[in-house]
């Protein structure tokens, strides 16, 4: 029996140019993408196919040159930065493989701070904070800066942070670039339990064919387009 799912993320012929003087790089070359609600999505492809430029766009961290993308259903490319900031909080979680956390923050005051931005509220900062990292195995470093914690730990915080507004979709630009396998099986794990327990649609950049293989499904990117068997 084929499940009707919503759709999270509908992006239609984006594409991207850079320019700088005479130069001009196409990083998107028309590419489509769905995203539907609770599955796991992989995008392998070589250095320089574009994939991180597909994310930034996916995201509203960039706009595309053409094309259009819907998130929830709403189209953002038109959308105005205060209603884009809103979707960003609350919609969509974004982990990177430099794991961004605050400094000079405990590992709980960084999941925190996403609720605390937010201007619906949909949970207590503390609680949240101190549920997701117990989720997570990170009782124990509730209080912890981000330089007393391992690389694997401090991925795991950047997922509970990406996680704390209870987004619908969780961007992830090869979050377990920087970990070694152990660390990043771990990292892997947690996006899995989010998808599991959370629901949570996970969109996954990623050179390792392992983290491809547990994906519901592979999107290969190739100078700027899916490969059309991937999508
Ligand atoms: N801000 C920018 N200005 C100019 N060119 C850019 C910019 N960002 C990316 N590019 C170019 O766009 C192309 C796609 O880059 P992108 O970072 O999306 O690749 P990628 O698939 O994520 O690669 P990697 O696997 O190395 O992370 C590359 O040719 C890159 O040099
Ligand atoms: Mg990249």
């Amino acid at each position: 029996m084929v499940e009707q799912r919503a759709q999270v993320l509908r992006g239609e012929g984006l594409t991207k140019q850079f320019r700088s003087g005479d130069l001009v790089v196409d990083a998107l070359r028309g590419v489509d993408i769905t995203v539907n609600q609770g599955e796991v999505v992989a995008i392998i492809g070589p250095s320089g196919s574009g994939k991180s430029t597909l994310m930034g766009i996916l995201g509203g961290l960039d706009t595309p040159t053409q094309g259009s993308l819907q998130v929830a259903g709403v189209e953002i490319t038109e959308m105005g930065e205060n209603r884009l900031a809103d979707i960003r909080n609350g919609y969509i979680g974004f982990v990177f493989q430099q794991f961004n956390l605050m400094p000079t923050l405990t590992a709980a005051e960084n999941v925190a701070l996403p609720i605390q931005f937010s201007r619906k509220k949909k949970f207590a900062p503390k609680r949240r904070a101190v549920d997701l990292l117990s989720s997570f195995g990170l009782q124990d470093r509730l209080n912890n800066r981000p330089s007393q914690l391992s690389g694997g730990e401090q991925q795991r915080v950047a997922i509970a942070r990406a996680l704390a507004n209870d987004p619908p979709l969780l961007l992830c630009d090869e979050p377990t670039g920087a970990l070694d396998t152990e660390n990043g099986d771990r990292v892997m794990d947690a996006l899995f339990q989010a998808q599991r327990e959370l629901k949570t649609a996970v969109v996954i950049v990623t050179h390792d064919p392992r983290v491809a293989e547990r994906a519901n499904r592979t999107l290969a990117m190739t100078d700027g387009r899916f490969a059309p068997a991937g999508n």
